[in-house]
This record gives C-alpha cells, structure tokens and sequence, in this order.
C-alpha cells in the first residue's frame, strides 16, 4: 500500500504537471497558428473602457443572469470558491504575507468553501440530467463534473475531519514538508502524511486532482484561458 501511496504522491503529480504544461503550451501553440478570421467578432458598441466592459463579461457573466438567475449563482458560488481555493493551496506551499490580510486558518472559510464547492458542482451536474441541457450534453460534460466533484470532496473532507471534528493527526505543517520538498526535486513524505487514518483520503484527493489536471489542456475548461480575450474581441 505504501508503494500505492508514494507512486500516487510523486511521480503521478509530477506527471500531472508536466501533462499539463505541456498539453497547454501545445494547444495554445495551435490555436496560435490556425488563419485568422477575416471577419469581425465585435457584436457590442462599446465606448470605452473596453478593458472594463470585458471584465465586467467575463466575470460577472451578465448575459447568464439575465437568461438564467440560479445558473448565475451557482456559477458565482463556484467560481469564488475557486478563488479561495487557489490561495489556500497556495498556503499549502508555505505563509504568505498578503494573504494575512485576513487573519485565518488554512483554509479560508473554515471548511464552508468546499462545501459551497461541492454544492454547486452537484448542481452543474444534475442539471445535465434533465432536458434540454441533457440532450446537449457529452459524456465528457460528466466526465469532467463527476471527476471535479470526487478531487472536492476528498479534498474538502480532509479540511473538515481538521476544523470541526478536531481531527489532528494530518496538520498543515505536513503538507507544507510535502509540498515543499516536490518544489524543490527532494521529494520527502512525512510519516504523518502516509501512516495516518486519514493517509487515504489525501492519496484519493492527489489521484483525483492528477487525473483532472492532466485532463484539463484537452477539455472544455480551456475556456479560462479564453474567456477574457474573447469577451474583449466582442468588445471590439
Ligand atoms: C496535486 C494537486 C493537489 C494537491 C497536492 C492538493 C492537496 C490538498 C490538501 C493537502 C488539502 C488540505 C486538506 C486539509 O485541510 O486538511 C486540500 C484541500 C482541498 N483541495 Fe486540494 N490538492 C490538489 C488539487 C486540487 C484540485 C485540482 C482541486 C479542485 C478544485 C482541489 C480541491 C480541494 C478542496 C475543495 C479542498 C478543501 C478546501 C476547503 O474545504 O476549504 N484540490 N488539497
């Protein structure tokens, strides 16, 4: 179980990022050199700032509240999360100054972000089994929410066995002696992290998160990469 432990916690996530870099890089490279399109994608007359008003777009997604409110919350509600998310597992890697604005515990929200998580990809998921959202819908639309949905719950569950069940034997000190020790090619896996009660759930939470990552350059999620360009092409 141990080598189970170890492949999962090292060589896959080194794999992941490596797919990832390089599977990104490849299909931005491509996009790059397609022809470009002759015609104009400006549909709005904006005056300025068009900056401002992509912004507004491709955060605040107007056209998506006005046809469709709750979709609209649940996106915002995932999409904060993600933010938060972001920087907690930044704080994972080590304390960083600016992020001490707030004074908090790792993570921010205290266990609330991966539920509200969890609770708006569970959304995202069953609204594709009702028509017609389902009769657009690809196996790789599951796929992906299903896949995202299992990396949040382990995830998330680690955080709230540690914030509201006191569940002490995986500390952020661990993390942060794992995390670090990949960055810097040493890998080291504290036994805290691997002879624990809970070692299983942080193995299933990397495994899950490797698998989305490694997926992430070929799927659907690009759009982030796009988003912002697009919305400022539409701009004009
Ligand atoms: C290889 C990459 C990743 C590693 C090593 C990793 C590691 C961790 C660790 C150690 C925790 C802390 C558990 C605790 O608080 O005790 C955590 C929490 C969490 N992770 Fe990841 N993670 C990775 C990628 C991801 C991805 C891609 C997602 C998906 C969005 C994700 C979602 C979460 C969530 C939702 C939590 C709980 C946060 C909360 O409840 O506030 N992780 N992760």
């Amino acid at each position: 179980m141990q080598t189970a432990y170890y492949l999962i916690l090292v060589p896959m996530v080194y794999l992941a990022f490596a797919v990832f870099i390089v599977g990104t890089v490849a299909r931005l490279v491509s996009i790059w050199q397609k022809p470009k399109n002759p015609s104009t994608l400006m549909i709005h007359h904006t005056k300025s700032p068009r900056w401002l008003w992509a912004l507004a777009d491709t955060f605040l997604l107007p056209t998506v509240r006005r046809h469709n409110p709750l979709l609209w919350l649940f996106l915002m509600i995932f999409h904060i999360a993600l933010l938060l998310l972001i920087i907690g597992h930044l704080e994972l890697f080590q304390r960083f100054a600016i992020f001490q604005v707030i004074d908090h515990e790792v993570f921010l929200g205290r266990g609330f972000v991966g539920l509200a998580m969890a609770i708006a990809l569970l959304f995202f998921l069953f609204r594709r089994f009702v028509s017609p959202n389902r009769d657009l819908s690809v196996p790789e639309d599951y796929y992906l929410l299903i896949l995202l949905l299992l990396t949040v719950i382990f995830g998330a569950e680690m955080d709230w066995a540690r914030r509201w069940y006191d569940y002490g034997e995986m500390q952020v000190g661990d993390y942060r002696a794992y995390l670090m020790s990949l960055v810097m090619l040493k890998p080291k896996l504290p036994d805290a992290l691997t002879g624990s009660g809970h070692s299983f759930m942080l193995v299933l939470h990397v495994f899950f998160a490797n698998l989305f990552i490694m997926f992430f350059p070929f799927s659907k999620i690009m759009h982030s990469f796009f988003a912002l360009p697009m919305n400022k092409l539409r701009r004009g």
